[in-house]
C-alpha cells in the first residue's frame, strides 16, 4: 500500500485522534515511516488556536515542497482544527496540499496505536459549548458530545489488558461529561446574535448543576475499578463545574492524580467577564481554597492569555498577583491571537501591541515555569 507519516499540531485532543488515524491507516494495509521524506502520504492534523499554529502548518508544507521541488512529492492530506475555513481560502494559504478532508473521511475508527505503552490518552468527549469569546475550539471541533461511558471502560479495560497502568481522560470541559446536553440552547442563542458578553448568561449558566452525582464522577470510580489501573489523570478541568463532589472523589481516591490543570487565562474580572469566562478572581481563588483544603497535596498548573482586547498594565498585575497567590507548577501562556468569526475578534480590536504582549508573556512565563524549581511535566 505504501508508508504514511502524520504530523500532528496542536493539543492532546489532536494527539489522541492522530493515533486513531494512524489505526486506520495500518488496518488498510500502510505502514508507517517516521521521516516524512520517504512517505508516500502525509497527513496533517492541524492547530489553528493562534496564528502562529497556523503558520507552523504552512511552513511545514513548504518544507516538503521545497525538498520535492522537481521531483514527485507524497500526496498531502490537511485535516484536523483548520478545516472551519472553508476550502479555498486553506487552498490559497496553503498551496500544495493534494486534499482537505474532515478526520472522519481521514478514517478514524480504528483503535488507537499508541507508542507508550504504559500510559495512555483516552478521550472522554470532543468539541467544546463554551464559548469563551477568544476561542476557535467551538468552531473548529463543533458542539461537546461526549462519548458513552460504557465505551470508554470497555476501552480502559483493554488497556488494563495489555500492560497499560496510567491513563489520562481527554475533554476540552473533563467536569462537563455526560452533561452536554443540559441546556446549551439558550446558551449559543445568545452567542449567535452576537451580543455583547457583558449581556450573556455566565457561564457557569450553561450547564445545569446534576441533582445527583456528576457522571464524571462515576466515572473516574468506574475507571478506579478496573484491575491494573494504577494512576488516572485528566484534563482539561474548567473553574465553572468543578463540582464538590469530584474535589471529594480525588481526595479520597488514591489513583487521582493530585496534578490538576484548571485553566484561569486572567487574573482581572474585566478581562475575564469579556472573555466571557462566567468566573471571577475572587471565584477561582475561592475555588482553589476549597481543593487545597480538601487536597492538600494537590498542585496546580494552568492556562494564561497575556495581551487580550483591552488589557492594561493594572489588569496585567491582577493576574500576576493572582499567579503568585495559587503557585501554579506549570503554566501554558499564550499572546493572544484574534481568530476569525469569533466573538472577541469581532467586538474587540487586537489593541495590545506585540511588544507588550512579549513583555507579559516573559514575566509570566519566568514566574511560572523558570523560577519554579519543582516542575511537573504535563505529560506523566
Ligand atoms: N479547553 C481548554 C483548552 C482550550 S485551547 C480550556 O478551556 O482551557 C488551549 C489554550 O489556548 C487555552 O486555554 C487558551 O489559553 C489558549 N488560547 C485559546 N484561544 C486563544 C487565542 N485566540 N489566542 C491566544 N491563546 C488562545
Ligand atoms: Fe472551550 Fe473555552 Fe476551552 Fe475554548 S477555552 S475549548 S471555548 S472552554
Ligand atoms: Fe487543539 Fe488546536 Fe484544535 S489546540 S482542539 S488542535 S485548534
Amino acid at each position: 500500500m505504501g508508508r504514511v507519516f502524520i504530523k500532528t499540531f496542536g493539543c492532546q485532543a489532536n494527539k489522541s485522534d492522530s493515533e486513531r488515524i494512524l489505526g486506520d491507516y495500518l488496518s488498510r494495509g500502510f505502514t508507517e515511516t517516521q521521516d516524512w521524506k520517504t512517505a508516500d502520504e502525509i497527513v496533517i492534523n492541524s492547530c489553528s488556536v493562534r496564528r502562529s499554529a497556523e503558520d507552523r502548518v504552512r511552513g511545514f508544507i513548504l518544507n516538503i515542497e521545497k525538498h520535492f521541488a522537481g521531483s514527485k512529492k507524497p500526496k498531502i492530506i490537511l485535516t484536523g482544527c483548520m478545516l472551519f475555513r472553508n476550502e479555498a481560502e486553506i487552498r490559497e494559504f496553503l498551496p500544495g496540499i493534494d486534499e482537505v478532508l474532515p478526520i472522519n473521511e481521514v478514517g478514524f475508527n480504528q483503535a488507537a496505536i499508541r507508542k507508550d505503552k504504559v500510559h495512555a490518552w483516552v478521550p472522554i468527549s470532543s468539541g467544546c459549548n463554551s464559548f469563551c469569546t477568544y476561542c476557535i475550539v467551538p468552531y473548529s471541533r463543533g458542539r461537546e458530545i461526549s462519548r458513552p461511558a460504557e465505551e470508554i471502560i470497555s476501552e480502559v479495560t483493554d488497556l488494563a489488558t495489555s500492560g497499560y497502568k496510567s491513563i489520562t481522560l481527554l475533554g476540552q470541559n473533563v467536569n462537563s461529561f455526560g452533561l452536554e446536553k443540559e441546556g446549551i440552547g439558550l446558551r449559543k442563542l445568545y452567542m449567535e446574535s452576537h451580543l455583547d458578553p457583558q449581556e450573556l448568561p455566565s457561564n457557569q449558566t450553561q450547564y445545569k448543576k446534576p441533582t445527583t452525582t456528576p457522571p464524571f464522577v462515576t466515572l473516574l470510580q468506574k475507571i478506579s475499578q478496573i484491575k491494573g489501573i494504577e494512576k488516572i489523570s485528566f484534563f482539561t478541568s474548567n473553574p465553572w463545574d468543578f463540582y464538590d463532589e469530584l474535589i471529594e472523589e480525588i481526595a479520597t481516591n488514591p489513583k487521582i492524580d493530585r496534578f490538576i490543570h484548571l485553566p484561569v487565562q486572567s487574573g482581572s474580572d474585566r478581562i475575564l467577564k469579556k472573555m466571557n469566562r462566567g468566573y471571577t478572581r475572587q471565584s477561582y481563588l475561592n475555588l482553589i481554597t476549597k481543593i487545597k483544603t480538601k487536597i492538600p497535596e494537590a498542585v496546580f498548573g494552568t492556562d494564561i492569555i497575556v495581551g487580550f482586547p483591552g488589557e492594561t498594565d493594572e489588569d496585567f498585575q491582577d493576574t500576576l498577583d493572582l499567579v503568585k497567590e495559587v503557585g501554579f507548577k506549570v503554566g501554558f501562556v499564550a499572546r493572544y491571537s484574534p481568530r476569525p468569526g469569533t466573538i472577541s475578534s469581532k467586538l474587540y480590536p487586537d489593541d495590545v501591541t506585540p511588544a507588550v504582549k512579549k513583555k507579559r508573556w516573559e514575566i509570566l512565563d519566568k514566574i511560572i515555569n523558570k523560577d519554579n524549581l519543582s516542575v511537573r511535566p504535563l505529560v506523566p
